[in-house]
């Protein structure tokens, strides 16, 4: 070895040092934690909720890279929650409807539910006038679960101590209501009047949260919508003016969601000045896979528009008749280099990176990890 190679491998071998001491489990001043959310971050509700009915969800591929088996993830694995979980030494997050025992919800538990909005039904509807026949799993009836199970979690503890030493998601969550508008075709700039109601929903709920003990909050925004392979299909056009061009995006999605982001900051703020002893954190979903689908290729991301499991034929490999798990559904050779999923949700790559975010900096102010 020549010594110009030798004067690299000192820096690099201490800089491993470094990371290594920087990955040491420190969830140490937290018992539990406490999840809310949607099919982002749902880790088996939907599917036991479902009677665990065939759903796409409920069979191979999906669970296939990291379970080996289907779990009622919207994965081929584990989802940014799982990552936070492990990186503080803590089992996965068990879902809130699979157990009713102080043992099960030792270390936490997860009350997010695929298709769950942040408005409830009613609120819903009477803001955007669309019906919606689905179940509602919303943030604020997820709320109610949480209050419901109190007792059981605490197990005869300070329900209020227990919640204070929680370390609390709120969200992703409020996707689902545009998500809604979008498949109606309702057209953006009505929808873009529902963000101050969806907004204030999460409001409500760090509110109400922070009332009941919690001092630790994260509050995801939104992901950069427009570079979601089901958009992409529904909202292509021929203006090439419509894209981003350096990452193919679709611009008004990703403005929209930048909207979203930029008021639920503010509600956040607001909800900093009424409680100045809690901590609310904003984890900058955003920011972290703009940054991901900017420099996909450098990062080791391949065809970052496609999802890895959908239809063959079809543009951006996904078709709105034939999702992941049908019969002519393919997945790609290498799932941990694709970004999105089943077109709708991403895979474990992505959310690991999401979670490497948020954990390590600099998209989450403080790093997770710098919390304790
Ligand atoms: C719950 O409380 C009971 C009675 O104090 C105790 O025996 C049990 O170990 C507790 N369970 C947990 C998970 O803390
Ligand atoms: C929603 O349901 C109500 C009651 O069933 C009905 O009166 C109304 O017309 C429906 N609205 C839409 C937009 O379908
Ligand atoms: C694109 O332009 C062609 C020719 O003007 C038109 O026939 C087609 O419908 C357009 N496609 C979309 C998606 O707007």
């Amino acid at each position: 070895m020549d010594s110009s190679k030798l004067m690299l491998s000192v820096p690099i071998s201490l800089f491993i040092l470094v990371i290594n001491l920087c990955t040491v489990p420190m969830l140490g001043c937290f018992d539990r934690i406490i999840n809310f959310g949607d099919s982002i971050s749902d880790t088996g509700n939907f599917y036991l909720l479902s009677g665990k009915a065939k759903t796409s969800i409920g069979a191979l591929p999906y669970g296939e890279t990291y379970f080996h088996h289907p779990t009622g993830r919207w994965s081929d694995g584990r989802v940014i929650v799982d990552f936070v979980a492990e990186q503080f030494n803590f089992p996965f997050l068990p879902p809130s409807v699979g157990g009713n025992t102080p043992e099960y919800f030792q270390r936490g538990v997860n009350f997010a539910v695929g298709g769950a909005a942040a408005l409830n039904n009613s609120e819903f509807t009477r803001i955007s006038g669309l019906n919606t026949t689905l179940a509602d799993n919303s943030l604020w009836v997820q709320l109610q679960f949480f209050n419901n199970l109190l007792p059981t979690i605490a197990n005869g503890s300070d329900v209020s101590t227990m919640i204070r030493n929680s370390l609390i998601f709120v969200g992703e969550i409020g996707g689902n209501d545009y998500n809604r508008g979008l498949a109606a075709f309702v057209p953006l700039e009505k929808i873009t009047t529902w963000v101050p109601y969806v907004v204030s929903a999460i409001g409500s709920a760090v509110n109400d949260l922070i009332n009941l003990g919690a001092t630790t909050l994260v509050v995801p925004g939104n992901f950069p919508i427009g570079c979601t392979p089901v958009y992409l299909m529904q909202y292509q056009t021929n203006r090439t003016e419509d894209y981003d061009p350096q990452t193919g995006c679709i611009n008004r999605l990703n403005e929209f969601s930048v909207y979203h982001n930029t008021l639920l900051l503010q509600e956040l703020n607001k909800q900093r000045m009424l409680h100045p002893n809690a901590k609310i954190i904003y984890a900058d979903y955003y920011g972290m896979l703009l940054n991901v689908y900017q420099n996909a290729n450098d990062l080791g991301f391949e065809s970052p528009l496609f999802a890895c499991c959908g239809f063959e034929a079809s543009q951006y490999h996904f078709s709105f008749t034939h999702g992941c798990g049908d019969e002519q559904s393919s997945v790609c050779v290498d799932p941990s280099k694709a970004l999105s999923w089943d077109g709708i949700h991403l895979t474990e790559a992505s959310y690991h990176a999401i979670a490497n975010g948020i954990l390590n900096g600099p998209y989450s102010d403080p790093p997770l990890s710098k919390l304790c």
